[in-house]
């Protein structure tokens, strides 16, 4: 078996559903009451740009209201002793695992604390009120919106991932249903350069036929017992 040195590590909103952030799926999902196509994409912030900044205002606040898990703060511990090489790509929007401690997070789907510029793509701090229409402080247009990725949009720094892709030796996912693209292809390319690949998930994804191994069961208790596991042989 080859050794392990390089390690991608995808998460999605399962990781954080024991911090008490609903997941997208399932009951409770973000999206209920709001149809996908009204708060998260770039018509609908055209459209109705106070209905969708009060949605991320809504999910902004209730971040402050959770803390990480036992499973972001494995992730970070595997972060600060891991040697080789290590990226963990997160599809969550919230700051968990940077919370947590990790260093090397890539947030491809955007970040709910920050603000990006439509007009020149500068990036700024959420600060506590940023209503439709705020100025860039780079270009002073009037054109701030939130720094998520909607529907329709090419998620952030795909030639970075699809890179630590092509080399990483083993690709995991955590607590993703693999039912949006990109993120639910990169098992397949990873694979495909030759990595190993493990899910670990409440239960089985639409992506779990792709996997080499999949346990299923809550974050909390998958991703700390295997964090020990491949620290034993860093
Ligand atoms: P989903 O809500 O689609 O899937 C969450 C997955 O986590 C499901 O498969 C659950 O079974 C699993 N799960 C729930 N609780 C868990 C737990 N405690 N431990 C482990 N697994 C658990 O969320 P994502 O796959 O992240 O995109 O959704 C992907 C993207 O869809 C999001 O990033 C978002 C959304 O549209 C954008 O905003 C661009």
């Amino acid at each position: 078996m080859t050794e392990i040195r390089n390690i991608v590590i995808l998460t999605g909103a399962g990781i954080s559903a024991e911090s008490g952030i609903a997941t997208f799926r399932g009951p409770g999902g973000l999206l209920e009451g709001h149809r996908v196509e009204d708060v998260c994409t770039p018509e609908a912030l055209a459209y109705d740009p106070v209905l969708v900044h009060r949605f991320y205002d809504l999910r902004r606040a209730a971040l402050r209201e959770v803390e990480p898990n036992a499973a972001h703060r494995a992730l970070a511990r595997l972060d600060e002793a891991w040697s080789g090489e290590l990226l963990i790509v997160t599809q969550n929007v919230d700051d968990l695992h940077d919370r947590a401690g990790a260093q090397r997070v890539l947030h491809m789907h955007g970040e709910l604390l920050s603000a990006l510029c439509a007009a020149c793509g500068t990036r700024e701090a959420w600060v506590a009120s940023l209503p439709p229409g705020s100025v860039c402080g780079a270009c002073r247009a009037p054109a701030l919106r939130p720094d998520i990725v909607f529907f329709g949009e090419m998620p952030f720094q795909m030639e970075r991932i699809e890179a630590a892709l092509a080399t990483c030796d083993l690709f995991v996912s955590i607590g993703t249903s693999g039912a949006v693209y990109p993120a639910a292809g990169f098992v397949q390319t990873a694979g495909w350069h030759g990595a190993r690949t493990l899910e670990m998930n409440l239960d089985p994804s639409m992506g779990s036929v792709h996997f080499e191994e999949t346990r299923i069961g809550a974050a909390g208790n998958l991703v700390p017992a295997w964090v020990e596991e491949i620290l034993a042989q860093n």
